[in-house]
């Protein structure tokens, strides 16, 4: 069916009209349709989680960041994305009990995490950080929000303790390894942390375990007026293709805002 399209000057609207299961869902309501049956589970006692939803500025050439060293800058950031943007970034911020991302996006960009204007208060920060690898001189471990640092059961202690010394909160999600078991994470963030609305910034590495573990609850993309380029540039979900080796997600149009040059688009999981 076509979408039905909403104009307000420079904004537009449109909203997907897949029938009214999506009405039975914002009035909590779920028959028969399993994958609203798992993101409503906590209705069942089947399984505990924040809802969680990723947000991903994307060049053109659905590239999320250049291929940087640490300490390089990023160009995709205030200079390169429109003032409205920016506060629709913070504004998202603000809706949620906290915010993730990966180790890399903390060595590369040393990311406070916090919200650009004054108002409302700091979400909780979340990293993965399996082995416990980040700086301690990190700015996210700044007393300007609490910080969680999820670590696995094989991070060593002196280097946790380094962290937890600067005050941040250590949870252990997983038994081995470096990457923190995110299904157990979920749960922890949730019933230990208070965290029922959950906003995943990235990077590409962090987005591919989400949707391979299937807790997204949505995919946010704003679209954004420029191209990146690169063949070694970031992509919104890196490391290995969900093809051939298994099945490809898929997702279904949900909401699309045209603000100015750029498209604010969101998708919910089963297409
Ligand atoms: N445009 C945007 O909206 C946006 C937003 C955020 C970030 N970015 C960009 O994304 C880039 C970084 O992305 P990236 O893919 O290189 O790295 P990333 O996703 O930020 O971090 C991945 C790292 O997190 C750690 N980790 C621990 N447990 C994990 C798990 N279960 N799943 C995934 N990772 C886990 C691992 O560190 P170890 O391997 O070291 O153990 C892993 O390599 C940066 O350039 C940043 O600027 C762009």
């Amino acid at each position: 069916m076509p979408p039905i399209a909403h104009s307000k000057g420079r904004k537009n609207s449109f909203k997907c009209q897949s029938f009214s299961y999506e009405l039975l869902l914002r009035a909590n309501i779920c028959f028969f349709e399993p994958q609203a049956i798992f993101r409503r589970g906590e209705l069942f006692g089947v399984m505990k989680r924040p809802y969680t939803f990723m947000l991903v500025a994307v060049s053109l050439d659905g590239k999320i960041s250049p291929r940087r060293k640490p300490g390089q800058a990023n160009p995709v950031g205030p200079s390169l994305i429109a003032p409205e943007i920016m506060d629709l970034h913070n504004a998202q911020r603000a809706s949620v009990d906290g915010i993730m991302v990966g180790l890399k996006s903390i060595q590369l960009d040393d990311s406070r995490l916090t919200l650009r204007s004054e108002q409302g208060r700091n979400p909780k920060r979340i990293v993965l950080d399996g082995l416990a690898e980040m700086a301690p001189t990190a700015r996210i471990l700044n007393p300007e929000a609490e910080t969680i640092v999820a670590v696995t059961a094989e991070a060593p202690v002196e280097r946790v303790a380094k962290i937890r010394e600067r005050g941040a909160r250590i949870v252990v999600a997983g038994r081995r390894g470096r990457f923190v078991d995110l299904t157990e994470l979920m749960a922890k963030l949730y019933q230990e942390c208070g965290i029922k609305r959950l906003m995943v910034e990235g990077g590409g590495t962090v987005h591919r375990s989400m949707i391979s573990a299937g807790l997204y609850d949505e995919i946010q993309l704003i679209v954004c007026p420029f191209v990146i380029g690169g063949s070694q540039s970031v992509t919104p979900v890196q490391r290995a293709a969900f093809w051939p080796g298994g099945t490809v997600p898929t997702f279904r149009l949900d909401h699309v805002d045209v603000l100015g040059d750029y498209l604010y688009v969101t998708y919910k999981p089963g297409g």
